[in-house]
């Protein structure tokens, strides 16, 4: 296809003769918001650990801008632009929502550029970790020390702390889980503003968020691509609506 970022071909993953994700091929298109959906024990959390290399596949590939990364190392796709929010980028409790950005742009640039070494670079650092801030609109909160903000807050933080990798993807692994109505539409918008230049891959069960910001969806059921398309696409398929009997009558539930 035209512009594909990532490709997986006939992925497959077993664990002991049981197949979590049974010959999943995605085409995940650059500039795209693009949700991974499906009941639960579908294979989705499993395909975004073969994604990020804490798996590997028993079979099949994955090319990245056209490479086959397929036998790279966690730490090398890492560097290539791919960035798993929430799992990598674990923030710390007792210091600030500043360090903990700061941390977070050492991490990425500390060891290349020896950032501590003069008095502007430090200032340097310093105005990058505002600008991300600002980014996720949390300017307001540099100070505070991040046990002491609220939920979605957390996850806005998070998703700076990933920003300061510099993704050229990023894949999100339930960002609204547990959040109050509040949360998820500010968490929400943000994914869309920072969408604006990379593209991201998104577990997501909250289908109004899906409906709202998601390009395109690839639903996944018993490990195995049932449907792919467009909300509108995915929700009117009978075969979808069955998968989701039972936990959502039958209905995805969007805003439709
Ligand atoms: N390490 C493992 N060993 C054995 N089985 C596993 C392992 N990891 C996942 N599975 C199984 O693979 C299937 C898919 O799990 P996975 O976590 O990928 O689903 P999911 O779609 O993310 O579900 P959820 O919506 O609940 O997060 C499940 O049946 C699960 O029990
Ligand atoms: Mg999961």
């Amino acid at each position: 296809m035209a512009d594909a970022i990532l490709e997986t071909r006939h992925l497959s993953k077993s664990f002991k003769g049981f197949t979590a994700v049974h010959d999943v091929s995605l085409n995940v298109q650059r500039g795209h918001i693009h949700a991974l959906i499906g009941p639960n024990g579908a294979g989705k959390t499993t395909c975004f650990n073969l994604l990020t290399k804490f798996l590997v596949p028993t079979d099949g590939q994955i090319l990245f801008n056209g490479r086959d990364i397929t036998n790279a190392k966690p730490a090398h796709i890492a560097r290539m632009g791919i960035i798993r929010s929430f799992q990598i980028s674990a923030v710390f409790p007792h210091l600030t929502v500043l360090q903990n950005v700061r941390i977070g742009l050492q991490r990425e640039l500390g060891t290349t550029y020896q950032f501590w070494r003069s008095e502007r670079s430090l200032d340097r650092l310093n105005d990058r970790a505002m600008a991300l801030l600002a980014e996720v609109d949390l300017s307001a909160f540099a100070d505070t020390v991040t046990a002491d903000l609220p939920y979605g807050r957390k996850r806005a933080l998070e998703i700076a702390t990933t920003l300061a990798m510099e993704p050229e993807l990023m894949l999100l692994d339930e960002p609204t889980q547990g959040m109050g109505h509040e949360d998820v539409h500010r968490v929400t918008s943000l994914i869309k503003k920072v969408s604006a230049g990379r593209t991201i891959l998104m577990v997501e069960h909250n289908m109004n968020v899906v409906s709202g910001i998601c390009d395109r969806i690839s639903v996944l059921q018993r490990g195995s691509v049932l449907a792919e398309g467009s909300y509108d696409e995915v929700s009117r398929n009978p075969e979808v609506m069955e998968a989701y009997m039972g936990t959502a009558g039958g209905e995805l539930g969007g805003v439709h």
